[in-house]
């Protein structure tokens, strides 16, 4: 055959293929999300997200272990198993499961270790709803309120960045402002900026008691029929000062992670969330698919969207396994 161009002669070899790849992974860019609760000597399993545990701070310390010897030093900590009361209190005590963590993990492992926090009312509310709620509605301007004292607990508690997941309107330039003004300037601002009402969090919301008791979460997380929306709330983001920006769920939204890359200079992570790390145990516990081969798939996909973070469960196994 007469062919000029045979795209596959960059595909002849391993060598050639290593050669022009495009996205490569490396585990810089993962970070684990971690369950913290109250309690000595305390691990429990999710029985949703297999190998994902809740543990008590001192078991947290030895996990924690094992991840910096695999590479992984960058946590995003979730609390749960607080008191939870109409209003949240236990969210921004600074003897919170959250907090208690923070300075355990720092005095342990100082600046090895990276800790992000999540800022969001949900484990903490007798209602389970993101922020406060009257009637029905979760009024914004009093979550936030809320919100920014638990992100200041953090800071105070030593985190190097906070996470508000919760997506009230405006509550990333008060977090930035309430640190600014206390004197965390350099404590970071994660913006869970373009966060969807997804049924993906489901096996979450088993692992932080989170789920809400009465309706749902549309009214303030974004409809996933929308992505010129989630630009607005990344730009605002952007705006009110957020250091890194995030697209979640991950896999169900290559294309937001996309847009955003052509629409940001900022970072962009993305959230590989509980649905879809337990979609791919369960099959690969069933032997239905590789898990090493998948996971790598999804990974490359994330970073080959634009995300330059990625949050997953997957992250020790992934190391471990070398699936990278
Ligand atoms: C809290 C929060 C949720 C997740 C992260 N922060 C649950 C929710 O919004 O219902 C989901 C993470 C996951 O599914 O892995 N707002
Ligand atoms: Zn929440």
């Amino acid at each position: 055959m007469d062919i000029t161009n045979r795209p596959r002669r960059n595909r002849k070899n391993p060598i050639i293929r290593e050669m022009v790849a495009e996205t490569r992974l490396h585990k810089d860019m993962l970070v684990y999300p971690v369950f913290a609760m109250p309690g000595k000597s305390l691990i429990k399993e999710i029985s949703s997200m297999p190998g994902i545990f809740n543990y008590s701070v001192d078991e947290l310390i030895k996990h924690t272990e094992k991840s910096l010897k695999l590479g992984v030093n960058k946590l995003l900590i979730f609390g749960v198993g607080e008191e939870k009361s109409e209003n949240a209190i236990s969210s921004h005590q600074q003897n919170s499961i959250v907090s208690t963590a923070i300075s355990e993990l720092k005095k342990e492992f100082k600046d090895d270790i990276f800790l992000i926090s999540d800022v969001c009312l949900c484990a903490y509310t007798t209602h389970g709803h993101c922020g406060v709620l009257e009637n029905g509605y979760v009024k914004n301007d009093e979550s936030v309120d809320i919100l920014t004292k638990m992100a200041l607990s953090h800071a105070r508690a030593g985190v190097d960045m906070v996470a508000p997941s919760d997506m009230m309107d405006g509550r990333v330039g008060a977090i930035r402002s309430l640190m600014d003004s206390n004197g965390f300037t350099e404590t970071g601002v994660m913006s869970y900026s373009i966060k969807y009402a997804s049924a993906y969090y489901g096996p979450f919301r088993e692992a932080a008691d989170s789920s809400p008791q009465s309706g749902d979460r549309k009214a303030y997380q974004m409809d996933y029929r929308n992505s010129l929306e989630a630009m607005q709330e990344a730009i605002l983001d952007e705006n009110e000062g957020a250091d890194i920006l995030m697209v979640k769920p991950a896999l169900a939204y290559l294309d937001v992670i996309k847009q955003l890359k052509l629409n940001t200079n900022l970072p962009i992570a993305c959230y590989n969330v509980s649905g879809e790390y337990s979609m791919v145990k369960a099959a690969a516990l069933k032997g239905w698919v590789d898990e090493g081969k998948i996971v790598r798939e999804n990974l490359t996909a994330f970073a080959r969207a634009g995300a330059n973070i990625i949050i997953t469960y997957h992250a020790l196994d992934a190391l471990e396994n070398n699936w990278l």
